[in-house]
């Protein structure tokens, strides 16, 4: 494993943009930017050069559908929820240097010139195709806006990529009767041409990248997502779209088209930072945090407008070459560890992400977290019942991050870990140090004489222990195990204090009370310091209460032997930090979640209204009889080569091991359901799938939003090969 901090004077660590159009929940916050700001602020107390990166994500689908919902323009749409991120960002204490949005003119340029550089390196394939055109509303179809009927199976209702009864992968010509799902018309056929980024040409370099230097590196989860893509196949992908929102293609034979979203959202890091030094270079911040603008250590020093490529571009000497991180939500691996090193490597001049720490999912309360149904822990509401208590979310938050895989955030956990941990064993020990210090020697930090006992010697070895491994999980983005280390050296403080009682050797043994409190303080210090890193509003208030300057804050106070709080030091009067939490307040917040999940039932957030189909003719009870349907378990999952449809499955029927293909890979990742029980239909004839022979068919529910779901039996111990009928 590399060490980043010994390997790198430099830092770009960027979060995922987020789409504009809604507000933040808890499940944003976990998945990328609590993690990415405790890193960056670990940096900062390392005394690293860092720039933290983020900003609105403002085209796309996911603007242009929010704005039709609400029945307005996507700048309104854009206007309102940057804003409101922005602010609950800050709020919430997430410390990006710029908060930048892709509207933005200097990332509109940025992009284009960023096309044009490639398209005049010849790295685009230009092709022309036939695709569905709505003339009622003027655009192109995506091909998920297109339905008509299956010439395979005679579903009414499949999709323009692909059919979800039969499972059959399709093109939108091969629809009978295609229907536009905007206008509900007959949409025509028009020639219309884009530019594709041929990834297959990058197959065998990604693979030596990703495969042969980054899985040691590289999470486990982020690794294995990007190793069943390129064992999948890469395939070319088109990087314009024919639609009225975004980022115009910069050429002639490209009027009218807009740069795909994916290729304009993460050159928005690269602009976000060229607006950063170009504002700190004319000290005006507009996007940019304004306190940067006093800030005392580099880059913020004499900044120059052209520093943002220090932090962007390679470098001559490779020393000076920074490291770029992206914070991501799982979702957006492909993008971030295959497309855009793609995109960067194809350019040329850039240097490429050194590591894509990408979480999983944070469920809520037994359900997974969902804006349409209002099932959400919102941030800005949060800030509002809970003020000024944003370092028990950080720290809760914090402590059940969806690392390596999908985690739970429950309301009465948030109380346990509130009270048992950052009440009973934090603001305990630091409130018993200081006010022993305080009401016993009016806050003068004794002097000590004699030596220092084993006891002590113990206590302050574990305790630089705990601070080494802060480190080690840091570096390796496990920042669970981190702020339980953080809290275990509260923890030996504690156990300190208990072992020898200096509230009892006060009167029994002035001397000795006086070299434990010496010791207690110094402690105290370590947790101010890194407090820092996780609990950003404790750290200030306990810098007050010990009356420490910023100098002081030093990572290298954390040395076993170092002393911060010096004999005769004066402390201020100790508050104490967390207090229990009032259960009548978590009870309102649960009942407040459930209310609005009611209130929001029916609603869901698709395009298409809930239709369920008709019943079909009657079939008899012997035709039904002739399916042999069972239950089997699902063994393997990858993904067929050269195909963007379709997963291959190895299965125990309990009759034996066979492989069948399945068009689902646009609603699973194979690693998802290997090891599931499924129900398969076991008689169907074998058939070649793309040069796969599939023996068999598993069978899906579809739901009226078109996605599928695997049916497994209700309890455990279902055996393969049980069957159904
Ligand atoms: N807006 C995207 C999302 O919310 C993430 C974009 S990340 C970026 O899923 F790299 F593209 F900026
Ligand atoms: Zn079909």
């Amino acid at each position: 494993m590399s060490d980043l901090l010994a390997k790198y004077k430099r830092f770009t660590v960027t979060a995922a943009l987020p789409y504009a159009n809604g507000p933040l929940h808890i499940g944003h916050i976990a998945g990328a930017y609590l993690p990415a700001d405790i890193y960056v602020r670990y940096l900062r107390l390392r005394k690293k050069e860092v720039v933290f990166i983020c900003g609105s994500d403002e085209h796309g689908a996911a603007i242009t559908i929010r704005a039709k919902k609400e029945g307005v323009s996507p700048k309104e749409i854009i206007d309102k929820y940057h804003v409101l991120m922005r602010d609950t960002f800050d709020k919430f204490g997430i410390s990006f240097d710029i908060y930048h949005r892709t509207s933005d003119e200097i990332h509109h340029h940025t992009a284009q010139d960023f096309f044009l550089k490639l398209n005049s390196q010849n790295e685009f394939e230009v092709k022309e195709s036939e695709q569905y055109y709505d003339e009622e509303y003027g655009q192109f179809l995506a091909d998920r806006y297109i339905q008509g009927t299956c010439p395979n199976c005679g579903n009414e209702k499949a999709y323009g990529d692909q059919c979800e009864k039969c499972g059959s992968t399709l093109n939108p010509t091969d629809l009978i009767n295609p229907v536009s799902t905007l206008s509900h018309r007959k949409p025509v056929l028009r020639t219309t041409k884009h530019w594709y980024l041929p990834l297959d040409k990058y197959q065998k370099w990604l693979e030596e990248w990703i495969l042969g230097t980054k899985q040691e590196e590289w999470k486990v989860n982020v690794f294995g997502q990007c190793k069943s893509w390129l064992q999948g196949g890469l395939l070319p992908r088109a990087m314009t779209r024919d639609l009225d929102w975004g980022v115009d293609v910069p050429l002639e034979e490209g009027k009218g088209k807009k740069i795909y979203v994916w290729l304009d959202a993460p050159i928005g890091y690269i602009s976000a930072t060229k607006q950063l030094f170009e504002e700190l270079s004319t000290q005006q911040p507009k996007f940019s945090n304004p306190d940067l603008l006093n800030a005392q250590f580099p880059p913020f020093i004499n900044p120059q407008a052209n520093d943002w490529e220090k932090f962007w571009k390679k470098q001559e000497n490779p020393e000076e070459e920074a490291c770029l991180l992206h914070f991501i939500g799982k979702d957006n691996i492909v993008f971030h560890c295959i497309i855009f090193p793609a995109i960067l490597k194809a350019h040329g001049e850039y240097i490429l992400p050194e590591n894509v720490p990408g979480n999983e999912f944070l469920n809520l309360e037994g359900d997974k977290i969902s804006t349409s149904r209002n099932w959400a822990v919102w941030v800005h509401e949060f800030l509002q019942d809970f003020p000024e208590k944003r370092d028990i979310l950080r720290y809760v938050l914090c402590a059940i991050l969806p690392e390596t895989k999908d985690s739970e955030f429950t309301w009465a956990d948030f109380k346990q870990r509130n009270d048992s941990e950052l009440n009973a064993i934090f603001s305990n020990f630091i409130h018993r140090v200081l006010t022993l210090t305080y009401k016993n020697y009016q806050g003068v930090v004794p002097n000590v004489v004699g030596e220092t006992d084993e006891m002590l010697k113990s206590a302050f070895r574990e305790i630089y222990e705990s601070v080494n491994k802060i480190h080690e999980n840091i570096e390796q983005f496990r920042f669970r195990e981190a702020l339980f280390e953080f809290i275990n050296i509260a923890r030996i403080g504690n156990r300190y204090l208990t072992e020898t009682e200096p509230w009892k050797l006060l009167k029994t043994n002035p001397e000795e009370a006086q070299k434990v409190l010496f010791a207690s303080l110094q402690i105290v210090a370590k947790l101010t310091i890194l407090a820092r890193v996780f609990l950003p509003d404790t750290a200030e208030k306990l810098t007050e209460m010990l009356n420490l300057s910023e100098e002081d804050i030093a990572w290298e106070n954390l040395h076993f032997k170092a002393v911060t709080l010096k004999p005769n030091h004066i402390i201020k009067e100790p508050t104490p930090l967390f207090t229990n939490i009032d259960p009548e307040l978590i009870n309102m917040e649960i009942e407040k979640l459930h209310k609005s999940k009611a209130e929001n039932q029916p609603q869901e957030e698709t395009l298409e209204p809930v239709v369920v189909p008709p019943q079909k003719e009657f079939t008899t009870f012997d035709d039904f009889q002739k399916m042999d349907i069972r239950i089997a378990r699902i063994l393997e999952a990858s993904y067929v080569p050269k195909s963007d449809k379709l997963l291959q499955f190895v299965v125990d029927t309990g009759i034996d091991k066979r492989t069948i293909v399945s068009g689902v890979a646009e609603h699973f990742k194979p690693e998802e359901l290997v090891g599931k029980q499924v129900l398969v239909l076991l008689n169907l004839p074998p058939r070649k799938i793309r040069g796969v022979e599939s023996q068999g068919m598993i069978l899906y529910a579809g739901d009226h939003t078109g996605r599928l779901h695997v049916i497994h039996p209700e309890t455990d111990g279902v055996n393969e090969g049980a069957s159904v009928n």
